[in-house]
């Protein structure tokens, strides 16, 4: 619960290895533990959210090497998962939990419970058990199913359709994993528009996986071919250096290696329209995803509106593209982003409150926030309530601050970047 004291630099520069995607991280262990051989995953993310789902595959009898950022995995196929001996602790992440959830659903004649801790605990799994029961998953929960832990009873599924009502690649990658290990055809529509790391991967190793009209349609059979690959950096994470740069009088970083996928694009689509001074180069492709370098310079940014089909292009991005708003000339208004109620913190909330201890006058709503940005933001202390990308969201406001920023359970990074308090300080912030 260490606290962190962030004073801007006057001046900063600098060109960051930006570590990889946490999705891509998640799902390149998981879906290798499923197929049948070896695979070797390099510039793997170490952060907690990730290490969570290797000690779960451990416990779930997969024989898994880790030596830093590199992961070999010696898939045995869903068949050879074991029951479990233990609770499998999920930590903070709800990848891990839902992802691992439509995994086991689908595994005939094993039991196993997901838990975590109190965040994940607290967040909905609903979204995920209605769905698998109407596939004839064997799951409950507290509260009826809609809270972890969650109870689940491996058997054998059917065939199934059904239309996400929310734009959420956990849920959908859950359905979709839960009919591969169960050997069964499976036919999604609605909001199949989240990020889509999972479909691309799966077709990498030999899942026939259509997308015909708008519906994905998963035809079982072919085992799954092990899949060694190098993850993208991560532009969650890349987007904290982004707002740090364009809102910095004096600043110019490049972030190396940042994955392009389009499902993902929208905080750099919003930064372009809010007037950053960015360039992305040296695009390329790397595994079964394009990638790119970005330099941000130092900005005179206004505000926008940010809603409707891009929002699940950035829903992680939107506590740091808050505090780009803040700094920005003019109002920003953020809407049909209720999902953030249901991240590791009600992040309308939490991201209101921050900005107010700011200085900055923002109101919020049911579905995101108005902000009224261009004032200096003040010094001040403020809590990531254990919430990664709210401590780093808070960290990047304090280069646009004043006096120093104090960032209460700064520790909260290690989720997703445990990097990050380095390379600011790399970059002269103390
Ligand atoms: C993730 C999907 C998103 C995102 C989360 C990671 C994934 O959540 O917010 O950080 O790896 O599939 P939803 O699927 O709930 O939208």
């Amino acid at each position: 619960m260490h606290s962190r004291r962030i004073e801007a630099p006057s001046r900063m520069r600098g060109s960051i290895d930006i570590p990889g995607d946490k999705s891509i991280s998640h799902r390149a262990v998981m879906f290798n533990a499923l197929a049948h051989g070896s695979a070797r995953i390099t510039h793997f993310l170490t952060g907690a959210d990730c290490l969570a789902t290797i000690a779960c595959l451990r416990a779930l009898g997969v024989a898994i090497e880790q030596e830093g950022d590199t992961v070999v995995v010696h898939g045995c196929g869903s068949a050879g998962l074991r029951e479990a001996a233990d609770v499998l602790d999920c930590g903070n992440s709800g990848t891990t939990m839902r992802l691992l959830a439509g995994v086991l659903a689908g595994c005939d004649g094993r039991f196993s419970v997901l838990s975590g801790d109190a965040s994940l605990r607290s967040r909905p799994q609903r979204r995920i058990v209605a769905p698998l029961r109407a596939l004839g998953a064997q799951i409950d929960g507290r509260d009826g199913g809609e809270r972890a832990p969650l109870a689940i009873r491996g058997s054998r599924l059917h065939a199934g359709s059904y239309d996400l009502p929310i734009a959420s690649a956990q849920v959908k990658s859950a359905l979709l994993l839960a009919a591969l290990c169960a050997g069964v055809p499976l036919d999604l529509g609605g909001r199949i528009d989240g990020r889509d790391h999972t479909e691309r991967m799966l077709r990498g190793m030999g899942v026939a996986l259509a997308l015909e009209d708008g519906r994905l349609r998963l035809t079982p059979g072919a085992a799954l071919q092990p899949c060694s690959l190098r993850v993208p950096g991560d532009p969650s994470s890349a987007a904290f250096w982004w707002v740090a740069a364009a809102i910095h009088p004096d600043a110019e970083i490049t972030t190396r290696g940042v994955g392009m996928n389009a499902s993902r694009g929208g905080a750099l689509e919003v930064l372009q329209a809010m007037g950053a001074d960015l360039t992305v180069s040296a695009l390329r492709t790397e595994g079964d995803e394009p990638v790119a370098d970005v330099t941000v310079r130092s900005s005179a940014l206004r505000g926008t509106t940010i809603e409707g089909a891009i929002i699940p292009r950035l829903i992680d991005e939107l506590p740091v593209l808050a505090v780009a708003a803040a700094c920005a000339r003019g109002t920003t208004v953020v809407r049909d982003a209720q999902e953030l109620r249901a991240k590791e913190t009600d992040r309308i909330s939490t991201v209101v409150g921050g900005l107010r201890a700011l200085g900055v006058a923002v109101d919020a709503a049911d579905d995101g926030f108005r902000i009224d940005g261009g004032r200096r933001l003040a010094g001040t202390a403020l809590s990531s309530h254990g919430d990664h990308r709210l401590a780093m969201a808070w960290a990047v406001a304090a280069l646009a601050a004043h006096e120093a920023v104090l960032i209460g359970d700064a520790g909260a990074v290690d989720v997703s970047y445990p990097a990050f308090w380095a390379t600011l300080e790399q970059l002269g912030a103390a």
